[in-house]
């Protein structure tokens, strides 16, 4: 039940505005003592106190309001809680795992651009973060109703495959490229710029090498698709670790024939000019530099790339928005771009950069340039292991413990980063992810592996009849509102690409059943209480499964 929608309509009844407007003045006051909606009275005369009064009395009370009161200038009222009860653990009961879902974005298609790393470098602790960020809100726009298209723009062409092609040829061998390939074409990597620096024509080299595979050379070509392909079958283990799938992987090196035409576009579209040998479209007067289409020796850019993946993706989804989920250093770059794209015709609404901040180490920021990188492999098997010594003294009998310790550590990995604002930095710091106790991934976790154990205990007899009347306690109440808040908190998410508030809302939620459950015996000889907190209990494990599935985060039933 819509309990605005309802107290909307009692009050427009007595008073002259419309049932929207009422609506949209009724609000949740500051604390629940003060009740569950408040309408505020300063409109309806001199005297808000008074109005309020004579407000009230005309009012007859429907068997969903427990009561109505005047505080003040407001009108406060408070929702029967036995019907609120039922309404929201009914409601989850029957919606199980599609609890939540909406058809909010039914038939709009939204293109979401995530994870993207780079061939033959490794995949970095930033693109963890776009992968993390990006696979919730894929799966939350999916579940809200909307077509998402996940789309892996993988790093795949620029001039850097110009330096590989000539580190290789110089000092690599297959033999060693396929033992290790990202670490080995790092190293190649490392080892061209450093020689580079003192040795100029070797950048000249490279630059000939990439208009070289521009141009379509065979010998260059064929190195570019081992390196692409070798470097994809590692990506592929952390995409397998972290359960994230794409609908495409079309990257970077996918619209080469499309660039010429892109470039032509751009100059029926708005104006375009040679500048010291380069193309360009000038943004000075957006106070930006420019957007360089092609260089002075004829090669592309990451931006023409970029421009000609926009048309496309516009073209072949006719999306709603276009997000691109990439690290805030990369703003002024997407700030160019949608420039570029509003000056050929693109709305400009439609272009969404979700920017994020750093993963910090303690060791400082990693450059890949200078080969000091922290792989994320590392991270992401250091964080399992250090789970499986925490599960071996907290349940040596549990069964699947490598499962179990590979789902806590990732989802520990996956929390520290969602339960931020993105645009911060977050300081990497193990015992604080790992904690059971804390604001954490395991915490929910394992609040859910309790509520799975309680229910374990009448082996999941749960029935959604029963006596609702016995819900009284603030306890409970606190936790049925927050179970009646979830679908409202993944609009929020949506609103402006935030899943933090769907993390924070977790928290509160665990929190909250946590204090329930320390202040409620569930299992005991009252029957009927005993009904109505299991019907609960299973309820927040259903919320938090749904949640923690959200973020992309597992939710293992012992651990
Ligand atoms: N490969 C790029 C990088 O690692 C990110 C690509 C983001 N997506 C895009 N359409 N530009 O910096």
């Amino acid at each position: 039940m819509d309990f605005v929608q309802q107290i909307a309509k009692l009050l427009a009844k007595e008073v002259k505005f419309s049932l929207k407007d009422v609506s949209s003045l009724l609000a949740v006051p500051p604390d629940a003592k003060l009740g569950d909606y408040a309408f505020p009275c300063f409109r309806l005369g001199k005297n808000p106190k008074e109005a309020a009064d004579k407000l009230k009395k005309k009012l007859k009370l429907p068997k969903w309001l427990s009561r109505i009161e005047v505080a003040g200038p407001y009108l406060n009222f408070f929702v029967n809680p036995a019907v609120l009860a039922e309404e929201t653990l009914t409601e989850i009961n029957k919606e199980k795992g599609k609890y939540g879902s909406q058809d909010k974005g039914k038939g709009k298609k939204i293109v979401i651009d995530f994870s993207s790393p780079n061939i033959a470098k490794p995949f970095g602790i930033g693109h963890l973060r776009s992968t993390v960020i990006g696979n919730s809100l894929y799966k939350i726009h999916n579940f809200l109703g909307y077509k998402a298209v996940g789309i892996n723009h993988l790093g795949d062409w620029g001039t850097q495959f110009g330096k590989l092609i000539v580190a290789y040829q110089k000092w690599g061998d297959v033999s060693g490229l396929k033992k290790d390939p990202i670490n080995y074409l790092l190293k190649l990597y490392v080892k061209f710029h450093r020689l580079a620096e003192k040795d100029p024509s070797l950048d000249d080299e490279a630059r000939r090498w990439f208009k070289k595979l521009e141009d379509g050379n065979k010998e260059a070509t064929s190195l570019w698709k081992k390196f692409r392909e070798l470097s994809l079958k590692e990506f592929e283990k952390v995409y397998s670790l972290l359960d994230v799938e794409f609908d495409s992987y079309r990257g970077e090196s996918f619209y080469n024939n499309l660039l010429d035409k892109t470039i032509q576009d751009v100059g029926r579209k708005t104006k375009t000019e040679m500048s010291e040998g380069a193309l360009i479209v000038d943004l000075e007067k957006y106070g930006m530099p420019p957007v360089l289409l092609r260089k002075s020796d004829g090669a592309t850019t990451y931006h023409t790339r970029d421009l000609a993946a926009a048309f496309y993706r516009l073209k072949k989804y006719s999306p709603e928005k276009l997000i691109y989920v990439v690290g805030s250093p990369q703003k002024l770059n997407f700030d160019q771009l949608f420039k570029t794209l509003g000056l050929c015709g693109v709305d400009e609404k439609k272009l969404v950069h979700v920017s994020f901040g750093l993963f910090r180490f303690p060791e400082g920021k990693m450059s890949t340039r200078k080969g000091n990188v922290v792989l994320l492999e590392d991270v992401l098997s250091k964080a399992i292991g250090l789970v499986e010594k925490i599960i071996k003294e907290k349940n040596p009998k549990l069964k699947n413990k490598k499962e179990v310790a590979k789902q806590i550590g990732i989802g520990a990995i996956i929390f520290a980063d969602l339960s931020n604002n993105r645009r911060r930095d977050i300081e990497f710091d193990w015992d604080r992810m790992l904690s059971f106790d804390g604001e954490t991934g395991p915490y929910l976790q394992y609040t859910h592996a309790r509520a799975c154990s309680i229910l374990r205990r009448v082996k999941g007899k749960v029935s959604s009849k029963v006596n609702f009347e016995t819900f009284n306690l603030a306890e409970e109440m606190k936790v049925v509102k927050l179970l009646g808040d979830f679908p409202e908190v993944l609009g929020k998410v949506l609103e402006n690409y935030m899943p933090h508030h769907l993390a924070n809302y977790l928290i509160s939620l665990a929190q909250a059943f946590n204090e329930f459950y320390h202040k409620c015996p569930v299992i005991s000889d009252q029957k009927h209480t005993m009904k109505a907190r299991l019907l609960l209990v299973d309820s927040v494990r259903q919320v938090l499964e749904n949640g923690l599935g959200l973020l992309g985060i597992k939710a293992p039933k012992e651990m």
